[in-house]
């Protein structure tokens, strides 16, 4: 279950109840204005022949490799990254290791090589377009060495990609096990579709509970009923705050094992809202990511003194899977108030004390919580944020879905390569 509490939003003085509820007359016509995009990433959560084949893919090789080697970047490599870190122990060595390789840093690739045992390794490289140049170029450099170890390439690589592209061709080519990437789900929106999924269940998490709670999201966001859509009801803060100059989007999880969470969160807001609108003026929201209780010794003095341009969303999960009281080992005045106290109670008494005194500033924040931190919750998540930029789209009066801003970069990147040759 999630639970959202906005009242601090209220509380700090800028944005009020009644310009919040205003909104609501929007919410009919921006379902529509969505619907009309034919974005599939609210629908590809219920495709069960998706499911069934990475189901099977995964069971037919189970055992077979110790790591699982993702190669892919933004979109194709974030939602992963969520997932292993919401879900895997830290500390443990789990029998099937997952790596996210999302640079092409040499000293990191070649680190990397050394590490595996190509023998035991798979490789899945995942790339929409299936031309993006630095996921080719870590795909030919570990093709390389698989090659030259005498290795069977369709033995040790899946790919995960578009219809058409440079990678489909080799697949084609060389019989390489491939799962498509719906051409209607756009990078930063495929967490839920084999981009995420595939990796998710080689390292044996049930993606049928994700989806599970993505789809009650999905309810939620097409919901024509104000106080059921939660995803508008974000949205609607958020783009009602960044009117009053609070364009800046912390997203501060209480949870350690959330901390990524905030990195795709990163890329989903940055990329969808930072455009030119339909009258060229650039608009669009900053996102910060940040960790509680970690950075209140590091970001919060920022966020509670500087310049007021930030909206803080707090991420909290009611109830850990494993809590302990903190043992007071020195009695005094000093640690008295530790005494009883398990470590989910001070951290969620950190919480409520951040958010009280940004209230008490004047800065706007509010509560997302989950009950536990489960699979049905993390799939509930990614639908509730994904589905709340879809429509901040249309409050910001822009394509949330493409990326040309990235275009010059890329186009400037081959040019430069034709002067610096090896
Ligand atoms: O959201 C997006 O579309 C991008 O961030 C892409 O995910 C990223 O550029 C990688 O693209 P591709 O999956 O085509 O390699």
């Amino acid at each position: 279950m999630i639970d959202f509490d906005f009242s601090n939003v209220f509380r700090s003085g800028v944005v009020s109840r009644a310009d919040f509820e205003s909104q609501e007359g929007k919410l009919d016509s921006f379902l529509k204005q969505i619907d009309a995009r034919n974005q599939g990433f609210y629908r590809v959560i219920d495709d069960e022949e998706m499911v069934t084949d990475i189901e099977a893919f995964s069971k037919s090789v189970k055992g077979k490799y110790d790591d699982i080697v993702v190669c892919g970047i933004g979109g194709s490599a974030l939602g992963t990254i969520t997932l292993r870190d919401a879900f895997a122990n830290f500390f443990e060595k789990s029998k099937v290791g997952l790596h996210v390789l999302e640079n092409i840093d040499p000293v990191f690739l070649s680190e990397a090589l050394e590490a595996l045992n190509l023998k035991r390794t798979l490789f899945l490289v995942i790339s929409k377009s299936g031309g993006t140049p630095e996921t080719l170029a870590q795909y030919f450099f570990f093709r390389q060495h698989l090659d030259k170890a005498g290795l069977v390439a369709k033995d040790h690589l899946v790919f995960i990609t578009g219809e058409k592209g440079l990678l489909r061709e080799v697949a084609d080519q060389d019989g390489i096990p491939t799962f498509s990437v719906p051409e209607d789900v756009g990078g930063r929106f495929s967490v839920l579709t084999p981009v995420g999924l595939l990796p998710a269940a080689l390292v044996g998490l049930d993606i049928r509970a994700l989806l599970q709670g993505a789809r009650s999201m999905r309810d939620a966001f097409l919901s024509v009923d104000f106080e059921e859509n939660k995803p508008f009801q974000l949205a609607v803060l958020q783009w009602l705050c960044s009117e009053k100059g609070y364009s800046n989007n912390v997203l501060m999880p209480y949870v350690m094992k959330l901390r990524t969470f905030a990195g795709w969160f990163a890329q989903l807001l940055a990329e969808s809202t930072g455009k030119f609108n339909s009258k060229g003026k650039s608009v669009g929201l900053t996102p910060i990511a940040s960790l509680g209780v970690t950075d209140q010794h590091s970001q919060l003095q920022l966020f509670a003194e500087g310049p007021k341009d930030k909206l803080v969303l707090f991420l909290q999960v009611e109830k850990f899977s494993y809590d302990m009281e903190i043992p007071v080992l020195v009695e005094s005045d000093k640690t008295r108030f530790l005494k009883g106290v398990s470590f989910q109670n001070l951290l969620h008494a950190e919480n409520k004390a951040t958010a009280e005194s940004l209230t008490e500033g004047g800065r706007p924040n509010l509560m997302i919580s989950l009950d536990t931190l489960s699979l049905e919750n993390m799939g509930g998540l990614f639908l509730l944020f994904e589905g709340a930029t879809a429509f901040l789209g249309e409050f910001l009066d822009i394509n949330t879905f493409d990326q040309p801003g990235v275009e010059r970069s890329k186009v400037l990147t081959r040019e430069s390569l034709s002067e610096c040759r090896l």
